[in-house]
């Protein structure tokens, strides 16, 4: 299979495949709009991936499913591989989802009340997990220059740790800004947190998109204690359009924390092992290879053509430069809008990005986040409807 831009190209009819982004959309609004928001792709997965579930979906049974090593190693392999970081079956533990790491992370890492820090603008459910759990949210807002560019605030970290901050979560990629954290600005932040003892939760789920010549540093690449308080999280569903089969990883070097969170999730009742999360994942980490740089390069030049259209319909809009995900983080503030008026202007245009405020309330306020994973004709057409959204 040769996974060039005509496979990418190709649209592929997701209604009706009870999928949240075009059907959860549709049953909610009732008609029809170009669906630029939640992040999973209008691609096929690889042919591989879809291989191993029909032949695994031929055998009629799907009884309680036990990980396999054949499983464990092909993960391993693809995190040396493709990260270049070594790590064990015993450092990793299956989850249903990420957000399940969260969520038991900051149950097992901190107490009822503690303050958690957060950088926004951030991926909405890090505020939720730290307050569904009566959790304290300390925001340290990302810094951003003229361009659209964001770095961290170090000061502001400091005081967020001197102010008695037990944890942070960390986007890295960071979903919505697109910056893919380089080894300096995350050296610098374990230097920080390990100072006054702060645990971090790495969410790394977007690892493999970055783009050159950025490149993606696993946490655990820079922390290699086994007493520090730090895991990771990630998963072959965002990376290879997987996200309804529910599967997840969980990395650490310190196995009191891994049990901790563990008990955690048990406490809860949740216990991962999804047979078709497993089979897929397994073949995606073993094949998916072609398929991932072949998906880099679509998005990459979907990214250039959405920079290309906005420049010539909307010269106003700052589009953060993309060095990480698949998501585009819109400045509209130079065309006056709050998130309401510009969602509402939006969808009458026939057209769903996701509002910014989802990440923020004060940091997503005037932006729209657009999703690039999707044939590059949708693309045209999400911002020639954006247009029409702001100019009438
Ligand atoms: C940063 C980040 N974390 C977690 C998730 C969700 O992951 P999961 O579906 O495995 O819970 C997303 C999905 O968009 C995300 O962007």
């Amino acid at each position: 299979m040769i996974y060039d831009a005509s496979f990418f190209d190709k649209p592929i009819d997701r209604r009706n495949t009870a999928c949240e982004k075009w059907d959860g959309l549709m049953a909610k609004e009732k008609r029809e709009l170009n669906p630029m928001w939640v992040a999973d792709m209008d691609f096929r997965c690889p042919n591989e991936v879809h291989e191993a579930m029909v032949r695994r979906a031929q055998h009629p049974v799907y009884g309680y499913t036990a990980q396999t090593d054949a499983a464990d190693e092909a993960m391993l392999a693809f995190m040396e591989r493709r990260h270049g970081i070594t790590l064990t079956k015993e450092q990793q533990a299956m989850l249903p989802c990420v957000i399940t790491g969260l969520k038991a992370g900051v149950c097992a890492l901190t107490e009822v009340g503690d303050s958690i820090i957060v950088q926004p603008p951030v991926y909405g459910p890090f505020y939720a997990s730290i307050r569904a759990n009566d959790r304290i949210v300390l925001e340290n807002p990302l810094i951003c220059d003229g361009n659209g560019r964001y770095t961290m605030d170090f000061d502001g970290l400091e005081d967020c740790c001197k102010a008695g901050a037990k944890l942070m979560l960390l986007c890295s990629p960071h979903n919505p800004i697109g910056r893919a954290w380089t080894k300096e600005e995350l050296t610098k932040l374990l230097e920080i947190l390990a100072r006054y003892n702060v645990a971090l939760i790495s969410d790394e789920i977007h690892e493999d998109f970055v783009f050159e010549p950025s490149r993606f540093v696993p946490i655990l690449s820079l922390a290699e204690a086994e007493d520090a308080k730090i895991f990771s999280l990630t998963s072959a569903s965002k990376s290879f359009n997987l996200a309804g089969l529910q599967q997840a990883i969980l990395f650490t070097r310190n196995m009191e924390l891994k049990e901790m969170v563990l008990s955690s999730m048990n406490r809860a009742g949740v216990v991962s092992g999804n047979i078709f999360g497993m089979v897929a994942s397994e073949a995606a980490y073993q094949h998916g290879d072609a398929w991932l740089d072949g998906m880099l390069s679509y998005v990459k030049q979907g990214e250039m053509i959405a920079r290309e259209e906005l420049g010539k319909r909307l010269p106003k809009v700052i589009f953060t430069p993309l060095e990480a995900t698949y998501l585009g983080w819109l400045d509209m503030r130079a065309y006056g809008y709050h998130n309401e008026e510009l969602m509402k202007r939006t969808y009458d245009a026939g057209v769903a990005f996701t509002t910014g405020t989802f990440f923020g309330a004060e940091a997503g306020d005037g932006f729209l986040r657009i999703n690039l994973a999707c044939p590059h004709a949708q693309i045209i057409d999400a911002i020639i409807r954006l247009e029409q959204a702001i100019n009438g």
